[in-house]
C-alpha cells in the first residue's frame, strides 16, 4: 500500500521530531519505526522473563514480516477482505500493525498485559492508525460483537494450572485427550469470536495436525470451519529454534466449501479437499506434500502394513529422576547398562557408559526390556531439506541393556525381522516417508507405529537382515556408504516403487 507507507513515513518524521523534543507520550523511545518499537518491547520482555519463564508462558512475539505474511495469506484465501479485525492476543501489536499497513482500519485488540497494549497503541500511532485495545482475557471476555477477521499469534505451551485446565475442558471439550496446548484453546476460541463466514488466521505450532491426542480438536475444527489455508512457515522465532509454526486460516461455517490451500516456504503444494480432511481427522492431517510426494506415499502405503502390526513399538524407560538413577560409569558386577539418545549412531552404538543406580523402584520397567534384543530409534534434529537427509537414527541394543526414554524401541521375537526392520528404518525411502508425514521433533511411538512396512519384508526378511548385519559391521565409510545404497535399493524394491515415482517426488 504505497499511500499507507507514505503516511507512515510522514507520521514517523513528525514523531521523530517530537521524540527529539522529548514527547512524554512516546515513553522516551529513541527507535521510531513501529517495528523497532515492538522489537524493543520483545527484547525487554524476554530479558525480564528469562528463557525458562518465557517457555513456560509460551510467549514468542511475531517478527513483522511473518505477521504481514500471515495476514496476506488470510486475505488471499479466506474471501474476507475488510471489516472488523481483532487480535485477541494483541501483545505489542505486530498483527494489528500489519493490518493497518494492509489498509484495514477497524482494528481491535485484547491482551492480558497492559504494558504490551501501551506499546501496541504507540506502534499503531506510528503507522497513522488507531485501534480499540482492551485489557481482557480473550478466553473469557464477552465481546461487544463478532468480528470479520481474526489475526493472531496466541500463546503456546501446555496449560499446567489445574483450574485453568478444568475451565478449558468445560469450555472446549474437544481439548480432551491429555496435555492441553494453549494455542489449541485459541483455535477454538477464535471460531467463537468471528461471525459465520468470517475468518480466523492464526500463527500456531503445526503439531495439532499430527498428534494422535489432537483428533477431537481436528474433528471440532472441521465441523465448525472450512480450512482455507495451511501454510508451513518454518521456525521464525530466534528465541525458540525448534518451534515450527504454520499459518492456519479457518472460515467459520456456514461458508463456501473449498479446497485447502497448502504451501511451504512460499511454495504451493497439492491442495487438500474437505472430504480428505474429514476422512483423516482422527488419524492426522499429513498435508505438506506435493502431488508427486502424495503419490509416492500412497504407493508405499498400498504395499505395506503399519509398523505397529509388525512388532512392538514402545517408549524407553522413564526413570523419573535421572540424577538419582543414571550413573555415568561402566556397570559393575550385575549392574545394568543404560542406553540413551547420545549413544546411537546409524546401525551402531557409540556408548558413553551409563549404569542404572538404585534399581528397585524401576524393577518392572527394567524387566520389560531385559532378555531380548531391540532396535532403539531416536529422532535427530536436522534442518536439512535434501530428500535423503536422515531424520531417524537406529541401532540394535543387546538383551542386557535398557534403553532410556530419549529413545523409542522396536522389539519382536524374530531376530531376522528385527534386523530387517533396522535396515528398513534407516533407508532413504522410509526416512523420506516419515519426513513427509510429520514435522514433529519427537519420535513418538504413536507416530512410529503408523510407518509402512512392506508386506514383502515380512514375508522374507532375510536379504535385508543380512545387509543390515553387514552394514553394522562395516568400518570404512566407503563400504558403509555403498551398503547404504544397496539397502535403499532393496527397500525401494520391497515397496515395489518404480523409478518414475521416486524420481518425480
Ligand atoms: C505470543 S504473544 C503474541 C503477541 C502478538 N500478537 C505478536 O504476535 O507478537 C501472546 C500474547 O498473548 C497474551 N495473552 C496470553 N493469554 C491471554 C489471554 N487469555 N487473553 C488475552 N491475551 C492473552 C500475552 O500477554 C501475549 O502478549
Amino acid at each position: 500500500m504505497p499511500e499507507a507507507r507514505h503516511e507512515e513515513d510522514r507520521v514517523s518524521a513528525v514523531l521523530r521530531r517530537r521524540v527529539r523534543c522529548g514527547d512524554p507520550h512516546l515513553g522516551g523511545c529513541g527507535a521510531l519505526s513501529a517495528d523497532a518499537l515492538i522489537a524493543r518491547f520483545e527484547e525487554e520482555r524476554s530479558r525480564a522473563l528469562g528463557r525458562f519463564g518465557r517457555k513456560q508462558a509460551g510467549l514468542y512475539y511475531t517478527p513483522p514480516t511473518v505477521a504481514a505474511e500471515v495476514l496476506a495469506i488470510a486475505l488471499r484465501t479466506s474471501g474476507v477482505e475488510d471489516g472488523r479485525v481483532l487480535d485477541p492476543c494483541a501483545g505489542a501489536g505486530a498483527f494489528l500493525v500489519a493490518a493497518a499497513r494492509a489498509g484495514l482500519r477497524d482494528l481491535h485488540g485484547f491482551d492480558l498485559d497492559p504494558g504490551a497494549l501501551r506499546v501496541a497503541r504507540q506502534a499503531l500511532r506510528l503507522c497513522g492508525a488507531t485501534a480499540r485495545l482492551r485489557r481482557a482475557d480473550a478466553l473469557r471476555v464477552v465481546p461487544r460483537q463478532p468480528v470479520d477477521l481474526i489475526v493472531s499469534n496466541p500463546p503456546y505451551g501446555h496449560v499446567s494450572v489445574a483450574a485453568e485446565r478444568a475451565f478449558l475442558l468445560r469450555a472446549f471439550p474437544a481439548l480432551r485427550g491429555g496435555e492441553i496446548d494453549r494455542y489449541a484453546a485459541f483455535l477454538l476460541r477464535a471460531l467463537q469470536l468471528v461471525r459465520p463466514g468470517g475468518a480466523a488466521a492464526l500463527l500456531v505450532p503445526d503439531t495439532w495436525m499430527f498428534l494422535s491426542r489432537s483428533g477431537a480438536l481436528r474433528q471440532e475444527v472441521i465441523a465448525q470451519a472450512e480450512v482455507a489455508a495451511l501454510v508451513d512457515l518454518g521456525k521464525p522465532f530466534a528465541s525458540a529454534k525448534d518451534t515450527r509454526v504454520q499459518a492456519v486460516v479457518l472460515v467459520r461455517r456456514p461458508a463456501l466449501a473449498r479446497a485447502t490451500y497448502v504451501a511451504t516456504r512460499g511454495k504451493p503444494l497439492a491442495t487438500v479437499s474437505r472430504g480428505e480432511l474429514v476422512a483423516t481427522s482422527a488419524r492426522g492431517w499429513f498435508v505438506y506434500r506435493s502431488a508427486a510426494e502424495r503419490d509416492l506415499c500412497r504407493a508405499m502405503e498400498a504395499s505395506s502394513v503399519p509398523l505397529g502390526s509388525a512388532c512392538e513399538v514402545g517408549y524407553g524407560m522413564r526413570t523419573g529422576n535421572n540424577p538419582r538413577h543414571v550413573g555415568r560409569r561402566e556397570p559393575r558386577g550385575r549392574e545394568i547398562g543404560l542406553i540413551g539418545g547420545e549413544d546411537i549412531v546409524p546401525y551402531a552404538l557409540r556408548w558413553r557408559p551409563k549404569t542404572l543406580l538404585h534399581p528397585s523402584p524401576l524393577a518392572r520397567l527394567v524387566e520389560r526390556q531385559l532378555g531380548s534384543e531391540r532396535v532403539a530409534v531416536q529422532r535427530i534434529r536436522t534442518n536439512a531439506l535434501v530428500p535423503w537427509a536422515r531424520w531417524l537414527e537406529a541401532a540394535v541394543v543387546g538383551r542386557d541393556r535398557v534403553c532410556l526414554d530419549s529413545l523409542s524401541t522396536l522389539s519382536c521375537g524374530n531376530p531376522e525381522r528385527l534386523w530387517a526392520l533396522l535396515a528398513w528404518i534407516q533407508a532413504v525411502p522410509l526416512q523420506r516417508y516419515h519426513r513427509l508425514r510429520t514435522t514433529d521433533v519427537n519420535v513418538k511411538p504413536g507416530a512410529l507405529r503408523e510407518l509402512p512396512v512392506p508386506r514383502a519384508l515380512l514375508d522374507d526378511p532375510s536379504r535385508l537382515a543380512e545387509l543390515a548385519r553387514e552394514r553394522a559391521a562395516a568400518d570404512a565409510p566407503a563400504s558403509a556408504h555403498a551398503l547404504d545404497r544397496r539397502i535403499d535399493a532393496c527397500v525401494y524394491s520391497l515397496f515395489g516403487l518404480t523409478g518414475r515415482l521416486v524420481d518425480a517426488s
